[in-house]
């Protein structure tokens, strides 16, 4: 079905890329299908960017953001687009053309996507440089340069040289990380979906059942809570199989005294989830899966309590991995001195991955990490992920056996605010009480 209008916040993103990169460029192309095997495509997801500055969720368009030739300070959105074709719109369905581009999406110019490499030099007059994504698309990068050859050659003895390219996932990933309040409804529902659909499962997994159950199961309730499909593909790790951080097989049966890991996050108009929650798949805890527990989520309650403006994210990263030592010390899984330990990353035995990420239309979102060569400060409207884990490798024969092959991840999705934090992902249970009483 297609969308009669789209919120006025996709001009307004526009606007306020153009206003921050004045006199600029910006070439954002769509994602394409991709071919499975034979005439078998993946399913389709626009990309990112794409769907943030424009909203319309077809393969092969391009939209060109390019300084207006006659009003200086003003912009024009050029979208380029699948035209309208009932032969191909009966086998794959209905299409915008030209006419959606204009009315529906708002384009001031619309074209055939064919038309592209005619009309992108044009485009770049007045321009002093171009903001794109080289690296990802070679096909698309030579088109790119192609244009910006043939706009240099036609302006002829000025002077002028090629334009110079900046990376557009910079400027673009910058304003994605701070969320906008129809992002966060839109993340709030993504993550309310997955944490319910998480304590659904959770009541219902018992020994004998197979990991792709699992998988099946948490899938259909994010499809029928209103989800489009997975933030990315589901883990279901049973036992050892939680040792391995991106496993995937989800082949395996569930056993009887094991913990199940299921990570796993819809993805609501494009907004991800990214939970983890980890329990028994039979009644209750063992000693040693008990203390690993226990010591993880000491460390992400901490870790998300420390959440406010102005903290780092490198900061609630290493308040995780002091936490973790200081419990794998006593616990006997790791000896010596503690800050030795913490020095020589000692603990990425055990938790080798990072605490955090930035979250958006992407799981792991768009966003610098870093500012002036230093880890950057939390600002309300940041969304990240607090996912300490504990993983003793089954091949681990210093670790006592006991604690072998047990993977712990715990994970919620953290909105910064004002004042401190969200967590949107709280209705997924996660004290160990409170997830036994639920499974008896
Ligand atoms: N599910 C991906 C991650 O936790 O980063
Ligand atoms: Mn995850
Ligand atoms: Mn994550």
């Amino acid at each position: 079905m297609l969308l009669a209008q789209i919120p006025n916040y996709y001009k307004a993103r526009r606007e306020a890329l153009m206003k921050a990169r004045p006199n600029s460029v910006f070439l954002i192309p769509s994602n394409s299908e991709v071919v499975r095997n034979s005439d078998v495509h993946y399913l389709f997801r626009q990309e990112s960017h794409f769907r943030y500055l424009c909203g319309l969720e077809e393969p092969d368009a391009f939209l060109v953001l390019a300084p207006s030739k006659s009003l200086a300070g003003a912009f024009r959105t050029i979208l380029f687009i699948r035209t309208k074709d009932v032969e191909k719109e009966m086998w794959q369905g209905e299409r915008y053309g030209v006419e959606g581009a204009l009315e529906i999406f708002g384009a001031n110019e619309a074209y055939p996507i064919e038309e592209l490499d005619k009309r992108l030099p044009e485009l770049f007059s007045g321009a002093d440089r171009v903001f794109y994504r080289l690296g990802v698309d070679p096909k698309c990068d030579a088109r790119v340069i192609r244009a910006l050859d043939a706009n240099r050659a036609s302006s002829g003895r000025s002077g002028k040289g090629l334009l110079p390219i900046e990376d557009a996932q910079t400027v673009i990933g910058e304003m994605r990380l701070y969320k906008a309040p129809e992002e966060i409804e839109l993340h709030r529902k993504a993550c309310q979906i997955t944490a319910a659909a998480h304590k659904s499962v959770m009541k219902e997994v018992k020994p004998g059942m197979g990991e792709h159950e699992i998988e099946a199961l948490i899938d259909y309730l994010f499809r029928k809570n209103g989800c489009d499909r997975v933030a990315y593909p589901t883990i279901a790790a049973g036992g050892k199989n939680a040792t391995c951080l991106h496993y995937q097989h989800n082949n395996c049966v569930l056993k009887d005294g094991e913990l199940l890991l299921i990570d796993a996050g819809g993805e609501y108009q494009c907004y991800a989830a990214d939970i983890t929650r980890t329990y028994p798949i039979g009644r209750d805890f063992t000693k040693a899966q008990a203390n690993l527990y226990d010591l993880t989520l000491k460390s992400q309650k901490e870790a998300v309590a420390m959440t406010k403006p102005g903290v780092k994210l490198a900061d609630i990263h290493k308040h995780v991995y002091e936490v973790l030592t200081e419990g794998l010390l006593s616990l006997g899984l790791l000896q010596g001195n503690r800050d030795e330990i913490i020095k020589n990353l000692g603990f990425k035995r055990f938790f080798p991955h990072n605490t955090s990420h930035w979250m958006g239309l992407d799981v792991h979102d768009a966003g610098l990490y870093f500012q002036n060569g230093e880890p950057r400060t939390l600002e309300p409207g940041m969304f990240f992920s607090v996912e300490p884990g504990l993983y003793v490798q089954p091949n681990d024969k210093d670790a006592p056996a006991s604690f072998r092959n047990i993977g712990i991840r715990i994970e919620d999705d953290i909105l910064v605010t004002q004042t401190g934090c969200e967590n949107l992902t709280k209705d997924a249970p996660k004290e160990r009480e409170e997830i036994v009483a639920l499974r008896s």
